[in-house]
């Protein structure tokens, strides 16, 4: 089978030092970029250049250095807030990841608004990072926590969605499940909250590095972001919200930058977004962050979707006609409210087992729970294996996947 690729994936992965490796005398084929991507030489290259050239902390010296990394440091904040559509830079706080982002609004903008009987709405394909911020804060002051169900399918169960949102402050939903890879059709859901007088929150960590989003289309109030899975470092991720709902948010860290004065008796807070960016800010990952969104803008969001369109297909129907019934693959059938996700059990063999095997052949996929035990509890598994694409996969890398898996089950047939 060939694909209609509208990628150059062959000259893409040579922007990818990383993927020219190998192990037990195979080529890697990284197939587990929803938990990390790996990163372009240019994102590399500037952070080098920065800690080189330019390293000085940020909004602190008045010397010309200083000044030049306070420029790049909120010159990357410019450049995220015009990547996600934000209407102004202060919209944008930097976090040290998603995770950060989420507990940011279940503490600073939860710990303000919600009381005793305030009710939060999640869904059971929530990754860990918007399901255990909320439940702290129901067990600390006995917020209400409703689910919303997933079909067979494993899309939104959006039936009850009215009822569940009576009544409810938020509604904090993922817009694309790192499981399932279901999409979410988030103005969809903005309206429904909207409607019901709630706010939503989306943790779009796995939907912003694969689609165009613009956070006022949505008309979302709350948007978690991390920058390690879209080409960027680690350490920095970040939060866009509305900007009246940031000003009225209480900070969440305290310490040295979030302030405009301090004295014995107490304090205030500096303009947003700093005022939620306490102590030195991760500013070399911002650096890259800003190279990873040029490469990301360069290459084209919409060519990264068609193409992992086109490669998750591949990949699904290469491993139903293979395996068969012995294989079962999670989410949605619909490729056009898909990511390029797949998890799967093999019949009769742990998920460990076989990421263990096709370690051996230096197919790099994740097993486990994938930090959404609601959804394996919901899905009656254990684990699940998690074959996820990007830019620089092609139809050669799920069919090693494919052969890999092929040689885990005839080992495991013994
Ligand atoms: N959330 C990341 C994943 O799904 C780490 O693997």
């Amino acid at each position: 089978m060939s694909l209609d690729v509208s990628l150059d994936v062959a000259a893409l992965r040579r922007d990818f030092p990383v993927l020219e490796r190998e192990f037990h005398g195979h080529r890697l084929v990284y197939l587990d970029s929803a938990a990390t991507s790996q990163k372009p030489t240019s994102v590399i290259e500037v952070m080098d250049t920065f800690y080189r050239h330019t390293n000085a902390n940020v909004h602190r010296g008045v010397y010309t250095l200083a000044e030049e990394a306070t420029a790049a440091f909120e010159s990357a904040r410019a450049r995220m807030a015009r990547f996600l559509h934000a209407s102004t830079p202060s919209e944008i706080v930097f976090t040290k990841n998603a995770t950060e982002a989420m507990n940011l609004v279940a503490r600073s903008w939860g710990g303000a608004h919600l009381h005793e009987g305030d009710v939060v709405v999640l869904s059971l394909m929530e990754h860990h990072a918007n399901v255990v911020p909320w439940h702290m804060l129901a067990a600390e002051r006995g917020i209400e926590l409703r689910w919303i169900p997933l079909t067979d399918d494993g899309c939104l169960d959006l039936e009850s969605l009215p009822q569940l949102l009576e009544g409810a402050a938020l509604l904090s939903v993922t817009s694309l499940s790192n499981v399932l890879g279901t999409i979410n059709d988030v103005r969809h859901l903005a309206d429904a909250a909207h409607a019901a007088d709630a706010l939503i929150a989306v943790d779009a960590a796995q939907t912003i590095p694969h689609v165009e989003v613009d956070v006022t289309a949505w008309d979302a109030d709350f948007v978690a972001w991390t920058g390690h899975k879209m080409l960027g470092p680690t350490g920095i991720g970040g939060l866009w919200a509305r900007e009246n709902l940031l000003e009225g948010m209480p900070p969440f860290l305290g310490g040295g930058e979030m302030i405009r004065d301090v004295t014995v008796d107490g304090f205030t807070t500096n303009d947003i977004p700093w005022k939620f960016e306490a102590g030195t800010p991760p500013i070399a990952e911002a650096v890259g962050l800003e190279a990873a969104i040029d490469y990301l803008d360069d290459v084209g969001l919409e060519a990264v979707r068609r193409h992992e369109i086109e490669l998750t297909g591949y990949a699904l129907r290469a491993l139903h006609e293979r395996f068969d019934d012995r294989i079962t693959t999670y989410g949605p059938s619909d490729l056009s409210i898909r990511g390029g996700v797949i998890s799967f059990l093999l019949d009769g063999i742990h998920a460990h087992d076989v990421s263990q095997v096709l370690d051996e052949d230096a197919v790099a996929v994740r097993a486990g729970h994938h930090c959404a035990k609601p959804l394996m509890r919901h899905l009656g598994v254990p684990a699940t294996t998690r074959a996820s694409f990007y830019l620089y996969n092609d139809e050669a890398d799920a069919d090693a996947l494919v052969e890999s898996l092929a040689r885990a089950e005839k080992f495991f047939a013994v």
